[in-house]
């Protein structure tokens, strides 16, 4: 399981994650769970219609199976409900019957992926800590990246998170590697730990448009410059998991 996650709103994780989703399709049986309980995004952005999502799950007693439906891209989608403010933080009685069911589902995957809200809410802990790595997005800005820190240091101070992979987004490579090298040493410095870097992804136009368009990236083209980079980094993620050993679902 990873989680895709940022400390800063709006600096692209919703789109990365469905993207990588698809670029890891349907090669890998790959779950996408929209970790936003309450404000769910993933529907939107694949045009989907779920029956049932999480609401039904964790309020009326569902199966976490019946609300996995189809992305229609050759991967799944746990949906999640959009404006229901009981689940933004969910009670541990909810959280034990997710975990339990998230645990349940990933076996039955080769990858999962979490789409975190942003920030440092106790339920995006939550997920960042069931997740065995923590897929941190940041842009260029200077709030974005004392953000990502901010996270990366509450989930490791407070919850043990020690795997970090970061990805520089609307970032140009020149811009990623620096931004990348400053949070490197810092978080070396005060944490002592060593986050991976898994590469910038270009500010693209190709994105807003397909956003619009509520289609992934990667289904509109794969040529484009966002696309081509989205790619690379899943390449990078499979080389460094290795894999062909399916590892990461559980
Ligand atoms: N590589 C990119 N190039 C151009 N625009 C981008 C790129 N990535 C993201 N965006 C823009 O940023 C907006 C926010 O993206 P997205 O919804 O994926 O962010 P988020 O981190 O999931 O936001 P939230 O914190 O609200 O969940 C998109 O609507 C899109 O217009
Ligand atoms: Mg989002």
């Amino acid at each position: 399981m990873i989680s895709i996650t940022s400390g800063k709103g709006g600096v692209g994780k919703t789109s990365l994650a469905v993207n990588l989703a698809l670029a890891f399709s349907p090669e890998y049986k790959v779950l996408l769970v929209d970790a936003d309980l309450g404000l769910a995004n993933v529907d939107i952005m694949l045009s989907l219609m779920p029956k049932y999502t999480v609401r039904h799950v964790l309020l009326e007693g569902r199966s976490i199976r019946e609300a996995v439906v189809d992305s229609g891209y050759g991967f799944d989608v746990l949906p999640a409900a959009s404006g229901v403010s009981e689940l933004a933080q969910p009670d541990s009685d909810m959280k034990e019957v997710l975990e339990l069911g998230l645990r349940h589902l990933a076996e039955q995957y080769d990858l999962v992926f979490f789409d975190t809200g942003a920030g440092i809410s106790p339920v995006v802990l939550w997920f960042n800590c069931l997740a065995q790595w923590s897929l941190v997005v940041f842009t260029p800005e200077p709030t974005s990246i004392t953000d990502a820190y901010a996270l990366m240091k509450v989930l490791y101070r407070d919850y043990g998170q020690k795997n970090f992979l970061l990805v520089a987004n609307q970032a140009t490579e020149k811009e990623g590697e620096q931004y990348f090298a400053h949070l490197e040493r810092v978080i070396g410095h005060y944490l002592g730990l060593s986050p991976i870097y898994l590469g910038a992804v270009p500010k693209d136009l190709a994105v807003e448009r397909s956003i619009r368009a509520q289609r992934p990236l990667l289904a509109e083209t794969r040529e484009s410059k966002a696309a081509r980079a989205i790619l690379a980094l899943a390449e990078r993620l499979k080389e460094l998991f290795n894999l062909q050993e399916k590892s990461l679902a559980v």
